[in-house]
C-alpha cells in the first residue's frame, strides 16, 4: 500500500494520540503516505480528511482526547453514508485504513474491507469491554483518574463518618468500576455483569460498622446507575448519612498514563505491519502482554468473561 489513513470513532480514550502518532511514524517509515480522517466515519463521508506528516504528529504523545476529533456516525451505517465514504476513499487514493475505536467501529472497519478498503482495528476504549483484546487504550488513565477522585470524595467521607455512593463510567461493562473499587478499597463494587441487590449491600454495610468502620465508599458501574436513590435508601436503612457522586467524563480526559502510551504505541505499530503487507480485516490486541491479530468477524464474536476471581478478591478483602 502507498497511502493509508487513520481515524478515532466511537467514545474518546487518553492515548488515542500516542496512538495515531504512532500510526503515521510506523507508515512513513515503511515509505507510505498517511491521511488524517476527521471526526470518525463522519470524515470519511464528508471527505474531511488531512495530509500528516511526520511531524504532524510531535507533541500529542502525552495529551488526551484525540487530535483528530471523534464522532459517533450515524449515516455511516446507511448504504448512501458507506457508498460516500469509498468513494472519498478512491478520490484521496486511500488503500487502508487504521480504525481507532471500541466494537462499535470495528463493525464499521468490517464493512468497509468487506467492501474492499482494508481497515485494521485498534482497541481504544476506556471500558476495556473489548473481547478480542484484554487490554484497551484509555483504560489505565481511566481507572487512575477514578480513583484519584475516589480518594478525595473518601477524604471527605472519612471527615464525617459518611458514606459515599459513586458512579464510574461503563454503561455496559464493569472493569473499569471493579479496579477502580479494589484500589480505592470499596465497601461494595455493584457491576452490570453480577447481579447485586442493595439490601446485600446495605447488609455489609452494617456488618462492617459493627467492626469499627465509620466510613464507606460503594462504588457502581454506569450501567448499573441509580446512585441518588442508593444513596437516600443507605441512608435510611442504617441511619448513616449517604451522599451520591457521579464522576462522568472526567474519567474520559487527562494526560494518558505509561501503561495508555506504550500500549497505543505498540499497537498502532502493529496495526501498521499488518496494513503494509496488505493484510486487511483485522484487529490487533493485546494477549498476555503480547501483541495479536485477529480477523474482525472473528474478534467481534469473541466473548470476554468477567473476572469473577478479582471481584471474590474485592469481596473478600473489603470486610
Ligand atoms: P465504539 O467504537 O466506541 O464501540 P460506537 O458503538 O458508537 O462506538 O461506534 C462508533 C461508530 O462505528 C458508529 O457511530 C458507526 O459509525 C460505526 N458503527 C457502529 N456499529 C456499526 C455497525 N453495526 N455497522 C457499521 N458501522 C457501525
Ligand atoms: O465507551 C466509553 C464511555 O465513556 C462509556 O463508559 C460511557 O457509558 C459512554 O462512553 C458515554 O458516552 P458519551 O457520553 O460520549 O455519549
Amino acid at each position: 500500500m502507498k497511502t493509508i489513513a487513520v481515524l478515532t470513532s466511537g467514545g474518546d480514550a487518553p492515548g488515542m494520540n500516542a496512538a495515531v502518532r504512532a500510526v503515521v511514524r510506523t507508515a512513513i517509515s515503511l515509505g507510505m503516505t498517511v491521511k488524517g480522517v476527521r471526526r470518525g466515519y463522519n470524515g470519511l463521508i464528508e471527505g474531511d480528511i488531512v495530509d500528516l506528516d511526520v511531524r504532524s504528529v510531535s507533541d500529542i504523545i502525552h495529551r488526551g482526547g484525540t487530535v483528530l476529533y471523534t464522532a459517533r456516525s450515524p449515516k455511516f451505517k446507511t448504504e448512501e453514508g458507506m457508498q460516500q465514504a469509498i468513494e472519498n476513499c478512491k478520490k484521496h487514493g486511500i488503500e487502508g485504513i487504521v480504525v481507532i475505536g471500541g466494537d462499535g467501529s470495528y463493525r464499521g472497519a468490517r464493512d468497509l474491507s468487506l467492501r474492499g478498503i482494508p481497515c485494521v482495528g485498534v482497541p481504544g476504549t476506556i471500558d476495556n469491554d473489548i473481547s478480542s483484546t484484554e487490554y484497551t487504550i484509555g483504560f489505565d488513565t481511566a481507572m487512575n483518574t477514578a480513583m484519584e477522585m475516589v480518594d478525595k470524595i473518601r477524604d471527605t467521607a472519612q471527615s464525617h463518618d459518611r458514606c459515599s455512593v459513586v458512579e464510574v463510567m461503563g454503561r455496559r461493562a464493569g472493569y473499569l468500576a471493579l479496579q477502580c473499587g479494589i484500589a480505592v478499597g470499596a465497601t461494595a463494587i455493584m457491576v452490570p455483569e453480577i447481579e447485586t441487590k442493595l439490601s446485600d449491600v446495605i447488609t455489609k454495610i452494617q456488618d462492617t460498622q459493627k467492626t469499627g468502620k465509620k466510613h464507606f465508599i460503594i462504588v457502581v458501574a454506569e450501567g448499573i446507575g441509580g446512585v441518588e436513590q442508593m444513596a437516600k435508601e443507605i441512608e435510611e436503612a442504617t441511619g448513616i448519612e449517604t451522599r451520591a457522586t457521579i464522576l462522568g467524563h472526567v474519567q474520559r480526559g487527562g494526560n494518558p498514563t505509561v501503561r495508555d502510551r506504550v500500549a497505543a504505541t505498540q499497537l498502532g505499530y502493529a496495526a501498521v505491519k499488518l496494513l503494509s503487507k496488505g493484510i486487511g480485516n483485522r484487529v490487533v490486541g493485546i494477549k498476555k502482554d503480547e501483541i495479536v491479530d485477529y480477523d474482525i468477524y472473528e474478534a467481534l464474536n469473541m466473548k470476554k468473561p468477567f473476572d469473577d476471581d478479582m471481584y471474590e478478591v474485592a469481596h473478600t478483602t473489603s470486610i
